[in-house]
């Protein structure tokens, strides 16, 4: 039988050798039905993080979702397949989340990327929405729905990330407080389950597998395509920083922001300023030159345990039933209720396309100074607001060692109740309704940080991410772009949603197929196969 070849990797291996042609693909359709498997690419065994590099066995850049549920359908129908399959989307994972050692890997880039908008003429007939490839990066489906009016409600920071690879985490960023993640944006899915079937699946229709998928980690199904909600897009956006340089009064005016003046504000950010470089490192895309307006920040004393706070929102300028909102007069009396320290606020106004695409401006810097593809060992922590205090003490004392910190800590609030808690995502389990993210985006400088110095900071994020989560600590946090290596640890990462996970897996993945960078099943597969049947290879 044509899949028996992907059985083995040895023989799957020497199958693809002995084929192999110089445009390196497998010519003989025959071979696999209507697949193209390539031996490799560029980018299957490789990610943002540049801590892991699983090479994968072969590598299927689909035509189809078709294509992508035939490769599920032989690989599941035969129990002697050990073949795992991992869907790659723009391979932002840190920790090889989207790599198959040995496996396949399914590049989503190469499905056909399509955006098919719809313009609801009168909500009562239901929202606005796009449906959009699962591979598409959310910059391209921003510029398409920005030429009729419309975008996106909910956003990461960085657009440059594929629609199924932040729908099987979350999607967060400034705008969460208000409209939920992104996960909680979509209103249809088209899914290929682990055993190949495609499912068209929403609220309404399949509403497991919807529920699952969603914040899944790619453990139920690869997302072919969403359908996104959209709105009516502003023009402009005021965009503003208000410095402290008290913790409690900073995280009490965040909260303050997304609790008591959701409706006024659309973005709320913020961020430690370390030193100066992690000033730097956040201003990047700030229009506006933070050495000239804050001095006193570049005056920091190192050696004293002071530290500044940044709180970063923005308001749309955008229509409301009662026509245009006066920015300035929101702003005003916004920061009229604040308690920034006076003096220290700077706002500026930019089109609405730009402020979205604000880290793209510090990648082009840090392109040109080649610290984009570095490694990055970076850490991101959900926080209860009771535990943030400790928390950022935590941090703090822990990366002190570190006196050349890259990189920003972004930490900021968000609210459990945008968030459907079917779906598969993770929060902690506390009482309040506030929870911090806390994003510690270190970059390794290789000019200053060598191998050693890597396993140092990865080290160190292992103590905070452990402390962190330790029920003992006080603290309760939970990793978000979680990366654990054993069922214990996936176990206690799920608390009472683990029995709902393992259900679901046994539900639309039943062999363990997919997503194995996540390191949380292993693949199930018969090992009493006939030595005989390896000679299927021969015979061709
Ligand atoms: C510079 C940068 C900024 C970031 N900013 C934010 C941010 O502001 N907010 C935020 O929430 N996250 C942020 N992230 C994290 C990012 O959302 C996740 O790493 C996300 O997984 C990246 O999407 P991707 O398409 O690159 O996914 P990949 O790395 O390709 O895949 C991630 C996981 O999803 C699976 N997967 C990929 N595509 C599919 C699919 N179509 N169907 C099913 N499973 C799939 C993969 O198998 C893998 O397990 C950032 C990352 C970077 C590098
Ligand atoms: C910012 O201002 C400082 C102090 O005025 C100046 O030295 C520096 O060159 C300016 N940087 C930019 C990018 O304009
Ligand atoms: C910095 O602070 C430390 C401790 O508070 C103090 O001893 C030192 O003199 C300060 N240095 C400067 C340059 O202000
Ligand atoms: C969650 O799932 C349950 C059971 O299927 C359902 O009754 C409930 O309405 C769902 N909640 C939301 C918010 O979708």
């Amino acid at each position: 039988m044509e899949f028996a070849l992907f059985c083995t990797r040895v023989n799957f291996l020497a199958f693809l050798l002995a084929l192999s042609s110089p445009c390196k693909f497998i010519q003989s359709p025959m071979d696999f039905g209507p697949l193209k498997l390539l031996q490799t690419t560029n980018t299957a065994s490789l990610d943002f993080g540049r801590i892991y590099f699983n090479t994968p066995s072969a590598v299927l850049r689909p035509q189809s979702p078709e294509e992508i549920s035939v490769l599920l359908s032989l690989l599941s129908a035969s129990s002697f397949c050990e073949a795992t399959v991992a869907a790659r989307g723009a391979g932002h994972s840190i920790n090889g989340q989207a790599q198959a050692l040995n496996g396949i890997v399914v590049e989503m880039d190469s499905l056909p990327s399509s955006i098919k908008i719809h313009r609801s003429a009168d909500r009562t007939f239901g929202p606005s929405y796009a449906d959009v490839s699962g591979g598409t990066l959310w910059v391209e489906l921003l510029k398409e729905t920005l030429r009729v009016g419309l975008t996106p409600r909910s956003w990461t920071d960085y657009l440059y990330l594929s629609i199924g690879g932040t729908l099987s985490n979350g999607g967060i960023s400034g705008q969460t407080f208000k409209y939920g993640p992104q996960i909680s944006n979509v209103i249809q899915l088209d899914v290929v389950t682990g055993s190949g079937e495609l499912v068209t699946c929403s609220p309404s229709k399949s509403s497991d597998l919807f529920f699952a998928v969603l914040g899944g980690l790619g453990q139920f199904g690869i997302i072919t395509s969403a359908r996104i909600l959209l709105q009516e897009a502003p023009h402009k956006v005021k965009w503003v920083r208000a410095f402290y340089d008290d913790f409690e009064t900073f995280t009490k005016d965040q909260e303050l922001l997304v609790v008591s003046m959701r409706d006024k504000v659309d973005y709320v950010e913020g961020f430690i300023v370390l030193n100066e470089g992690s000033l730097h490192s956040s201003s990047f895309a700030f229009p506006a030159n933070m050495s000239s307006i804050f001095p006193q920040l570049f005056q920091q004393n190192t050696s004293s345990n002071i530290h500044y706070y940044c709180i970063e929102f923005a308001i749309y300028d955008q229509h409301d039933k009662k026509g245009f909102i006066n920015v300035g007069q929101v702003l005003e009396e916004i920061s009229n209720k604040m308690s920034f320290m006076s003096s220290l606020v700077s706002s500026v106004e930019v089109p609405y396309f730009d402020f979205l695409n604000r880290v793209n401006i510090e990648e082009v810097n840090l392109r040109r100074i080649g610290l984009w593809d570095v490694a990055h060992p970076w850490l991101n922590m959900f926080v209860p607001k009771a535990g943030i205090t400790k928390f950022r003490d935590l941090m703090l004392q822990t990366i002190s060692a570190s006196p050349t910190f890259e990189g920003p800590i972004l930490l900021y609030p968000i609210l459990k109740d945008k968030w459907n808690s079917n779906s598969s995502a993770v929060l902690p389990d506390s009482e309040d309704n506030v929870v911090y993210i806390v994003g510690m985006l270190r970059s390794a400088n290789p000019n200053t940080c060598s191998q050693q110095c890597l396993e140092n900071l990865l080290q160190q994020n292992h103590q905070i991410a452990k402390t962190a989560i330790d029920p003992g600590m006080g603290i309760g946090g939970k990793q978000y772009l979680p990366h654990y290596t054993q069922e214990e640890q996936w176990r206690a990462h799920f608390g009472g949603k683990w029995q709902r996970f393992l259900a679901r897996k046994s539900d639309f993945d039943p062999q363990n197929i997919l997503a194995p960078g996540q390191a949380i099943f292993k693949r199930k597969y018969s090992r009493s196969r006939s030595k005989g049947s390896s000679n299927v290879l021969s015979s061709q």
